[in-house]
């Protein structure tokens, strides 16, 4: 066993210093964003697996977004404290092998395989950490925790850790029954409940950070992420989508239709592959998602899946041209006042079918909603977030999109908004 001093308060914010020792069988600790939840559930982690007795099981409901999260946040807290030495990772096969024996496992919900063989080498699991939680189906994870059986020193624990994107979330139903409107803390004998929000964090966000959520505008997203405050959704701008297992058809279509968003620090690159079928609009692929991608890291992704295919882009000319000097048969999308609506109408006339692996198209299309104005009604113009999947859509139908287009743009009720 190694002792773990964790007597440097500075390392943590004081809200969670309690919790570092929490015992209580399923933890719940949700809220605003930048709230330091995601910090604060891995260095619990690390130092419970340093200390010993304890193996981790880390789910998210994708594998695929594993890998960009909680993995990176755990291996961050391995190398800030310099404890490299004390740890071994296994990049592929998504295992942190502590010196003591003890392990932290991570696995993606869609994985059915992966998800058989998850016991670790030393004990059992003892626990079981799901990040961003709202993205799970109650079933799956109730079935989960009934798989962990067998002896174990210390007690089981589950602990989900999220933002409360909208109040009828089976989570919601499930934990908040006695949760008291106004609370920071919930505690009884067998659920622990945990709200924060930025402030709770300050000392670790920069001025930008603070002033983005403080200068939220839109109701919604100042609610859950400003105040960590479960959500109530406004009008969202796509209801008909469903989401499907398509690894048995995906490639089976004749054409297909990508897309790219650019973004880079604050907003992910997001690129997708989609086909179209008797009237329903395929997601078939994320290709890309993800933040701080150049150029040539976007070309390398993009390349092994579309190869000689076309790409329609957000227009970008200098990222175009360089995309096309990696190999890529980049071209821009047509844009205009309007085109993000006539590209919105064109996709409403589909069915929407997700890949069950498409987590950031599926958790982007659940919030992606109509903005309104101060007296609360519904405006034809999207809220500029949640976004960058649905943008990318756009671009990849863009010939399709542009065939139709008529003189001026849709109104508010030809979206049918109202
Ligand atoms: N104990 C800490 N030590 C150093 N930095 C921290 C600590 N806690 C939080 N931070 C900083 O604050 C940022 C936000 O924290 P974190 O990502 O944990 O918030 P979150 O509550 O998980 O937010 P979200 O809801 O957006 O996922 C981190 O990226 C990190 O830079
Ligand atoms: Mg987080």
């Amino acid at each position: 066993m190694i002792k773990v001093d964790i007597s440097d308060k500075g390392l943590f914010n004081e809200v969670y210093i309690p919790y570092l020792k929490n015992k209580i069988r399923t933890q719940i600790y949700y809220g605003g964003a930048s709230a330091g939840k995601s910090v604060f559930i891995s260095q619990r982690c690390v130092i419970d697996i340093l200390e010993g007795d304890r193996n981790y099981l880390v789910i998210r409901n994708t594998a695929n977004t594993l890998r960009t999260s909680i993995y990176n946040e755990i291996k961050k807290v391995i190398s800030n404290y310099n404890l490299e030495k004390l740890f071994k990772i296994n990049k592929s096969e998504m295992t942190i092998t502590c010196v003591n024996g003890y392990q932290i496992l991570f696995r993606g919900l869609d994985d059915a395989e992966k998800l058989k063989s998850i016991i670790p080498e030393k004990g059992v699991i003892t626990d079981i950490l799901i990040e961003e939680a709202t993205e799970t189906k109650r079933d799956d994870v109730k079935q989960l925790y009934k798989r962990l059986r067998g002896k174990s020193k210390v007690l089981k624990r589950l602990t989900l850790c999220f933002n409360p994107i909208f109040r009828t979330h089976w989570i919601y139903k499930e934990y908040f029954k006695n949760w008291v409107e106004g609370e920071t803390e919930y505690h009884d004998d067998r659920l622990s409940i945990l709200k924060t929000t930025y402030k709770d964090n300050l000392r670790f966000l920069e001025q930008d950070d603070i002033d983005e959520l403080e200068n939220e505008q839109d109701p919604y997203y100042r609610e859950v992420y400003t105040f960590g405050n479960w959500g109530i959704l406004g009008d969202l701008i796509f209801t008909n989508w469903k989401i499907e297992d398509l690894s048995g058809i995906k490639n089976t279509f004749g054409t297909y239709y990508n897309g790219l968003d650019f973004g880079y620090s604050n907003d992910p690159t997001a690129a997708g592959r989609q086909a179209i079928k008797a009237k329903k609009l395929y997601i078939l692929e994320e290709m890309i998602y993800e933040l701080g991608l150049t150029n040539n890291l976007i070309a390398n992704k993009l390349k092994p899946v579309i190869n000689k295919e076309y790409i329609r882009c957000d227009n970008e000319p200098k990222s175009i041209a360089e995309l096309r000097g990696y190999g890529i048969k980049a071209l821009a999308a047509k844009k205009g006042p309007g085109s993000v609506n006539f590209g919105i109408q064109y996709m409403r006339q589909f069915e929407i079918i997700i890949d069950r692996k498409c987590q950031n198209a599926i958790n982007e299309i659940q919030l992606y909603q109509w903005k309104k104005n101060k007296d609360g009604i519904a405006i034809n113009e999207p809220v500029d977030r949640n976004n960058h999947f649905m943008d990318q859509i756009r671009y990849a139908l863009n010939d399709r999109i542009f065939e139709k287009k008529e003189e001026k743009p849709y109104t508010a009720q030809e979206l049918g908004i109202f």
